[in-house]
């Protein structure tokens, strides 16, 4: 198998016991959470328990304990993966960067049942790369669950930083496209029909302004939290995380002993992505619940996709392409052209 470096033996996979209900005289099966205690006084109040809140959710406008918050937590995934068209036997393979999402999509679906399998792509950034794949051999590990890690520059030839300094521009969109490209051909490679990705809340709404405000219109059709495969070499997408938010998300984590990397990515500082997400956390925090019904709003209003575009065989690899080359193979042309002597440098 190309790039493939390694790969954890098949686990017996064990559901964890379900948690107690949340009640005034349960003691919390959670460990405490220090910054959270104090920003609630002692005498708040569990909206489902009525036990000892330490949870504050502004946008739902309510205070949980720990024990409901993760209820409400897992009531939340499970209701966007009712409306996927996959069952609890669907083997679904999951993309897992060694971030909070993709750990966190990955917890709650392993414990709901779901046959899952972890994969990963080193992308070669040094320091952030490793601490990336030790985050997520930690979790597999804990939990005795199978992974697999494939690099992306012995698939295709070139790292994400060798790329940058080649490009010499921002690398996240790049960066963001091979991954996407990546993980659909290897998840193909793996013998799956659909994909895990971890985008949460926060991602899906940041991603939707970004789109309005620039009128990229096109890419509205594709702003959904299930994708269907619309050819035998595409697989679907599903995000499970999409009605949660970042700051839940790192309370999940937090309360379920998961541990994701603490590195951010060099290479993204100053992300064009991050300023949509920042200026939805500040509506967010002045009128809370924005963030939520901007989306929600969004896709209950969505219209089905008309016919999708009609695909052709990229030239090259034969990956499904709008063009004579798909972008990946695109890229690669322009990255070896670089690499070829320019011909005036020839007996110079
Ligand atoms: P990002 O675009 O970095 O916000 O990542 C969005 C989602 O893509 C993550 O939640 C993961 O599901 C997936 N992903 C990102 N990076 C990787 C990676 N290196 N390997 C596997 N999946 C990834
Ligand atoms: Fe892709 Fe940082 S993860 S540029
Ligand atoms: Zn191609």
């Amino acid at each position: 198998m190309p790039g493939a470096v390694r790969v954890a033996p098949e686990p017996c996979v064990t559901i964890p016991p379900k948690l107690p209900p949340g009640g005034k005289t349960q003691k919390s099966s959670h460990p405490p959470m220090k910054s959270l205690e104090t920003t609630l006084p002692p005498g708040a109040k569990c909206v489902r328990c009525k036990g000892r809140a330490t949870i504050p959710m502004p946008s739902h406008n309510a205070n949980f304990c720990p024990d409901c918050f993760v209820k409400y937590f897992e009531t939340a995934v499970e209701r966007g993966l009712k409306k996927f068209p996959i069952s609890s036997s669907t083997p679904l393979l999951v993309a897992v960067s060694g971030g909070k999402d993709s750990l966190a999509a990955w917890n709650i679906l392993h414990e709901l049942g779901y046959a899952t399998r972890g994969l990963h792509i080193r992308l070669g950034i040094e320091g952030f790369s490793e601490a990336s794949a030790e985050a997520v051999a930690a979790f597999a590990r804990e939990r005795s669950l199978p992974w697999v890690e494939h690099s992306i520059e012995a698939v295709l030839g070139f790292s994400i930083p060798t790329i940058h300094r080649k490009m010499r521009r921002k690398i996240c969109s790049l960066c963001g496209m091979l991954k996407r490209q990546l993980l659909n051909r290897l998840s193909i490679q793996e013998g799956y029909d659909t994909v895990v990705v971890g985008h949460n809340l926060d991602d899906e709404a940041g991603r939707l302004l970004g789109n309005i405000v620039r009128n990229r219109h096109q890419y509205l059709d594709k702003q959904t939290p299930f994708l269907p495969s619309t050819h035998p070499r595409l697989t679907a997408k599903c995000k499970p995380l999409y009605r949660v938010e970042a700051r839940e998300i790192r309370i999940y984590c937090s309360l379920k002993s998961i541990r994701p990397v603490e590195l951010n990515c060099p290479l993204s500082r100053g992300a064009t992505s991050h300023r949509f997400k920042e200026a939805l956390d500040f509506l967010e925090e002045n009128m809370p619940g924005t963030k939520r019904d901007f989306l929600f709003t969004f896709l209950k209003r969505r219209k089905p996709s008309p016919s999708p575009r009609p695909f052709q065989d990229c030239t090259l690899c034969g990956e499904p392409s709008y063009g004579e080359l798909c972008s990946v193979c695109n890229l690669l042309a322009l990255l070896r052209k670089m690499d070829q002597p320019h011909p005036g440098d020839v007996g110079s």
